[in-house]
């Protein structure tokens, strides 16, 4: 192994999944800050710095603690609280070796780049989401072993759910064992299916040589590669992503697939997994602080409305409000962080007051934000343009229903529309499809659900459609 150059102040060492800031004194897994005492850190940066070699117990001890007489024993505690540091995943490899009578060893392959480099080498790998996730663990862990069993899997939900923030932590746990890396994909800008294969080979820094056909140079440039492609967004180009999909499964072995979109691509391969929104506690639930926060969807309100306001507190007394929000917030994360950042302008009471009184819309953001991810809005205007004229007004006919609604509901809801039972069936399958509209089965019976923000936009439209055909209507003489 080569000797590493001099630390410098913007260096960063990288191994397996983990990144080492030695400046600011930080190891982030993916980009997860790991809490990690000053001391084990100190020894960290010794062992990483001689990768390769072996310390002797005497070498480190002088250089974490140079003023201090040390006990050996104080060495191996550090020793292995590092370990455990490095060792949260189960398949992890042992980074720090001891190496009888003689010392320790760092034996992974350290790779050494400028914090410059280390941003701009992460576009094409991975990028940064420093949010800790609320309530996915379980999944996280399970889509995580999955992907050793299933070449393709595509998290599918709503706008907002949260596909994204998921399929990223799986990416980031999946970086050491893919021997040639993980690639991260956002074709959410893409509008034209014809140009998917070149967007993917260029999003994954792979240049085309002119005049080569995109897939073709994309197939034969992975076809012996180890590796996890993350596509993120494809809800709109679900058919060439799904062409494109299973081409590259079939050229390139080594390869898997983790998707996120509204809608499942259904190739051969696709395992579809349903993102749920998070947890609240139930509608009129007194619960006192400490028992609200077990679910995810209150810890995550309270973690963004502190993040806004580092002095927020909440009294007991105002509790199940907070419950009440994000239960009517149908524990969907962007509405939550959404809501939170309200609290800069509001009251809580306000900000339910606005839900009560339909102004729901008035909290999903711009609907002409560049971020769509950032605009609840935005998101559901993009959904909708992905929708005919008979499926907007299916969408827009449901909008009066309640929250979970059954197949008779929707054929009373929908009767006033002129469309056959076919054309509505389906239009709600594409409604469903599309995540705009939920589908759960209780026993033998189906319901469908539609989240309160989906209801509050359909009904705007329902009206802005309404208005509409009032201007278009010739006045009577
Ligand atoms: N489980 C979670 N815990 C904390 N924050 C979350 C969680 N899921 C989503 N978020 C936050 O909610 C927002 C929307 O999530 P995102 O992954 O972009 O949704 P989607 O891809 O389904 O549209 C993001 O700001 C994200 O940080
Ligand atoms: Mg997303």
């Amino acid at each position: 192994m080569h000797d590493l150059e001099p630390i410098g102040s913007d260096t960063v060492l990288r191994f397996g999944r983990f990144e080492l800031h030695p400046q600011r004194r930080l190891l982030l897994d993916g980009d997860r800050p790991l809490p990690i005492g000053a001391r084990a850190l100190d020894i960290l940066l010794v062992l990483v710095e001689s990768a390769g070699k072996i310390v002797s117990k005497e070498a480190i001890i002088s250089q974490v603690w140079p003023k201090t007489f040390v006990e050996e024993i104080n060495l191996r505690v550090h020793i292995s609280a590092l370990r455990r540091v490095l060792g949260v995943c189960p398949q992890s490899r042992d980074y720090i070796t001891n190496v009888r009578q003689r010392g320790y060893s760092f034996v992974a392959h350290v790779e050494q780049v400028s914090q410059a480099a280390s941003e701009t080498a992460l576009a094409p790998s991975l990028p940064g989401r420093p949010v800790r996730i609320e309530g996915r663990d379980k999944l996280i862990d399970e889509l995580t072993r999955r992907l050793h069993s299933r070449r393709h899997i595509t998290l599918i939900g709503p706008a907002g759910v949260g596909k994204t923030t998921v399929a990223l932590r799986v990416a980031q746990q999946q970086l050491g064992h893919f021997t040639d890396g993980v690639r991260f994909a956002d074709l959410a800008t893409l509008g034209e299916p014809a140009l998917l294969a070149a967007t993917l080979a260029s999003e994954m820094g792979i240049a085309v040589p002119e005049g080569v056909d995109a897939q073709a140079h994309l197939l034969a440039t992975l076809a012996n590669r180890h590796m996890l492609v993350l596509m993120d967004n494809c809800e709109h180009l679900v058919d060439a992503c799904a062409a494109l999909s299973e081409a590259l499964l079939q050229a390139a072995p080594g390869l898997r697939i983790l998707a996120t979109s509204r809608e499942a691509l259904r190739t051969a391969e696709e395992y579809v997994q349903p993102l749920a929104p998070l947890e609240s506690p139930p509608l009129g639930s007194h619960l006192r602080l400490a028992a609200a926060l077990r679910y995810p969807a209150v810890k995550l309100f309270m973690r963004r409305a502190r993040a806004r306001q580092a002095d927020f507190r909440l009294l007991e007394s105002e509790v199940p409000r907070v419950a009440e929000l994000c239960w009517r917030l149908d524990g969907l994360p962007l509405a939550i962080e959404l809501a939170a950042a309200q609290l800069d302008v509001q009251s809580l009471e306000g900000i339910l007051a606005q839900l009560e009184n339909h102004s729901y819309l008035s909290l999903l953001g711009r609907r002409s934000t560049p971020a769509r991810h950032a605009s609840l809005l935005a998101s559901l205007e993009w959904s909708y343009a992905l929708l005919s004229a008979e499926e907007r007004r299916c969408l827009q006919g449901l909008a009066c229903c309640d929250a979970y609604f059954t197949v008779a509901d929707v054929q009373q809801a929908l009767c006033g529309l002129k469309i056959s039972d076919s054309a509505r069936c389906a239009a709600l399958a594409r409604l469903v499809g599309l995540s705009l509209i939920g589908l759960r089965r209780d026993g033998g019976q189906v319901y469908y659900h539609m989240l309160g923000c989906t209801r509050a936009f359909a009904r705007e439209k329902a009206r802005e459609a309404a208005l509409a055909s009032t201007w278009d209507t010739p006045a009577l003489a």
